[in-house]
């Protein structure tokens, strides 16, 4: 594995709008390598506490390699199991943030099959000690399937013609690495924006083998009924998808007319009303781009949990 690295995006304006009490309990739901959680202890008094979660334990080591410090807890958990762990209760956090999708690490890393970079079996869960590797969703997956998640996540349009040859590739029994997907389709690719068309192509996979998209849907109302009155939830988005998601929940909960139809379902009329606190996406800035390329697509937003609910 390469040396482990990641820089955290919009830092300040994440601290910013994150930290309301210095004394607090907070709560980094995808901690990856620590980056924003060692901004939030720097502002915290020694009476506040910060619980870090991540589903990759190579990126939780990494963490406690970086933050020592007898305030901060780890557990290897999804964030939208963060309920279960046994130091967070219902209406105590001061402030969440969930800093979506993968670490830059985790792309550099030569044996996760992330990235096109390097030629190694398609894993890309973040969670392997579990769940089915990008292997077994390519050999399970149906055409009508893998061209929605193209679609969907990766803004793919003619997704057809790609997936027929994934779709061939695979019940040739030869769909095993990053580059037997890659090769099967990249020559249909864009010549002038290829590496970006990988990646997104990439992505949408990655996504479907860690459920993201249906995590987030299940963890926004379950985070915000951790969060005590005045509580912040900061959610740093990726790709468009992510980011609808998020300002639907947001808009609808601030509304006080419950939940988007899809969450609401589930919640069986529970609900607590959130007040949005960006009232569009915070951007980085020239600056940040500038030092951080990987900041271009970042989508900040932010919501209280309401002092009335
Ligand atoms: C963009 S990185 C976070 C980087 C971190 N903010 C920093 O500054 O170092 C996203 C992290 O979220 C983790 N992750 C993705 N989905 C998750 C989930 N459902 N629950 C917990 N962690 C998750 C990934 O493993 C990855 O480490």
């Amino acid at each position: 594995m390469t040396k482990l690295q990641h820089i955290p995006v919009l830092a300040g304006e994440v601290i910013q709008y994150l930290i309301t009490d210095r004394s607090g309990t907070y709560l980094d739901g995808t901690c990856g390598l620590g980056g924003h959680s060692e901004l939030i202890l720097k502002e915290l008094s020694e009476d506040g506490k910060l619980i870090c979660l991540d589903r990759d334990v190579e990126m939780l080591e990494g963490a406690k390699e970086r933050l020592h410090d007898s305030r901060v807890e780890f557990h290897h958990s999804s964030y939208d199991e963060a309920s279960t762990i046994p130091s967070i209760h219902p209406g105590t956090l001061a402030g969440i943030l969930l800093d979506l999708g993968i670490c830059s690490a985790q792309l550099d890393d030569d044996d996760r099959g992330f990235s096109y970079r390097h030629d190694t079996p398609l894993d890309m869960r973040f969670d392997r000690s579990g769940g089915r590797t990008a292997i077994e969703y390519l050999n399970s997956v149906t055409e009508e399937e893998l061209v929605s998640a193209l679609r969907s996540h990766a803004d793919i349009r003619n997704a057809g013609k790609y997936v027929r040859r994934v779709i061939a590739r695979r019940d040739e029994g030869r769909m095993r690495t990053v580059g037997d997907l890659v090769s099967c389709v990249e020559d249909l690719f864009p010549k002038r924006s290829k590496n970006q068309f990988t990646a997104r192509f990439l992505q949408a996979i990655r996504i479907e083998v860690n459920d993201e998209l249906g995590r987030l849907d299940n963890a926004l109302p379950l985070l915000v009924d951790l969060l005590k009155p005045g509580g912040r939830l900061a959610v740093i988005s990726y790709h468009s998808q992510e980011d609808r998601r998020v300002k639907r929940f947001f808009r609808h909960s601030s509304r006080n007319s419950g939940y988007p139809p899809e969450i609401e379902a589930s919640m069986k009329g529970k609900h607590t009303a959130l007040n949005s606190i960006t009232r569009r996406a915070v951007k980085a800035t020239a600056r940040e781009l500038s030092q951080n390329p990987r900041s271009r697509s970042a989508r900040l937003r932010v919501a209280e949990r309401s002092s009335a609910s």
